[in-house]
């Protein structure tokens, strides 16, 4: 089997990939909160341009794939009490990336006030706080279970419908 087509690995690639980007952020928030984030700065708008994007392919794109196809597959096994605890916490993640995402947007065109920073840095925490818990449990519960779930053949199919799924 291919292994990079499995749905299994995809997902975990993106939970990683979250989590290092959010740490990325997280530093640059803890280490120089008194200073915004300068969007004439190169790595300070790398920094909120990989933001924006992973919250649309490795939060809002993957968190849908999630509902809408792995969930109810693990819902027909009898794990509807854990993909159900899942998709409210997507809800909330969502609520709080949305906010974030439109800020970042604002301020890569004019730039953070005292303010919106200090907006920005507690949201960017809470955001930290609630993906961190939601990538624990579903890398626990569920993307260790999933391939056994699915079957090899399954994981695989599915990865390959991931790959292309906008
Ligand atoms: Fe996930
Ligand atoms: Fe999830």
């Amino acid at each position: 089997m291919n292994e990079a087509w499995s749905l299994t690995r995809q997902l975990h690639r993106e939970h990683l990939n979250t989590l290092s980007v959010l740490n990325d952020l997280e530093m640059r928030v803890i280490n120089n909160a008194p200073k915004p984030i300068d969007v004439s700065d190169r790595n300070d708008r790398f920094r909120l341009e990989d933001f924006i994007r992973m919250i649309d392919d490795d939060l809002f794109r993957h968190y849908r794939f999630e509902e809408e196809i792995v969930f109810p597959r693990l819902a027909e096994v009898g794990l509807s009490p854990i993909t159900d605890m899942l998709s409210m916490e997507h809800e909330t993640i969502r609520g709080l990336a949305d906010g974030l995402r439109s800020a970042a947007i604002v301020a890569l065109e004019s730039g953070f006030t005292s303010a919106s920073w200090s907006e920005f840095r507690d949201g960017v925490m809470d955001l930290v706080h609630s993906v961190n818990f939601h990538i624990q449990k579903e890398e626990m519960g569920v993307i260790r279970q999933l391939d056994m779930v699915l079957g090899a053949g399954v994981d695989r199919e599915l990865g390959v419908l991931y790959a292309a799924f906008v």
